[in-house]
């Protein structure tokens, strides 16, 4: 292991890629704090099994915050500016959101990231997402950052193939994953989720992807 790994290692900071690093346990601390936000805005946008463009429910059940908000159904994948299911705006970011997301962004290298989008996924045990790629943002110059709250999941990461060999990652609650630059088309996934509790979520996973969608 050489100095530069060693200090990675010391940071918490894991490289994934160029562009790409576990922040291992970034977002424990705040992690009470994002989970009643995350009450809050399912409590005006709830949480929904969207439709897949090949007419397939999914697995994991989703709802959005910020500006603009990801949907999905037989027309295809987009962002909207309203939810879909109540025509209402999508419930503003919290300020905890943004601040954690542009705080995750810097330590991974990627300075004033600031995200207009936040996709909210809630995995239950046998739950999971496909290998794919973040591609229905305007602007690739901007990173993915992905937090883990709740149970721990399996977290594929892959290449700009999709049959690239993927590393494995266990996710556990807390941690987050950034990847940008010459990484941020990377195919990624997540295994279906194995039983289990954790004291603030009980049996699910929340996991939160924010994005530069606009
Ligand atoms: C996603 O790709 O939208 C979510 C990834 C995850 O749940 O870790
Ligand atoms: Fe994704």
């Amino acid at each position: 292991m050489d100095l530069f790994d060693e200090q990675e290692r010391e940071a918490g900071i894991h490289a994934l890629a160029p562009g790409a690093a576990l922040l291992r346990g970034f977002a424990r601390d705040v992690a009470p704090t994002l989970l009643a936000a995350v009450d809050d805005i399912a409590a005006s946008a709830p949480f929904r099994h969207l439709l897949t463009p090949g007419g397939h429910t999914m697995s994991v059940a989703t709802t959005s915050c910020g500006t603009l908000g990801w949907h999905s159904d037989e027309q295809g994948y987009r962002y909207t500016s309203r939810d879909p299911d109540s025509e209402r705006r999508w419930p503003a970011m919290p300020a905890c959101f943004s601040a954690l997301a542009h705080d995750a962004a810097a330590r991974a290298g990627f300075a004033g990231f600031a995200p207009d989008a936040c996709l909210i996924n809630r995995y239950a045990p046998g739950a999971r997402l496909t290998l794919h790629q973040d591609r229905n943002e305007r602007d690739y110059g901007a990173p993915i950052v992905s937090v883990s709250l709740g149970i721990p999941a399996v977290f594929l990461f892959g290449g700009l193939r999709r049959n690239d060999p993927t590393q494995k990652l266990r996710l556990v609650h807390g941690d987050v994953v950034v990847w940008g630059g010459p990484s941020r088309l990377r195919f990624h996934g997540v295994l279906p989720l194995a039983h289990a509790e954790h004291p603030l979520t009980g049996a699910c996973r929340i996991n939160l992807t924010f994005r530069a969608a606009a």
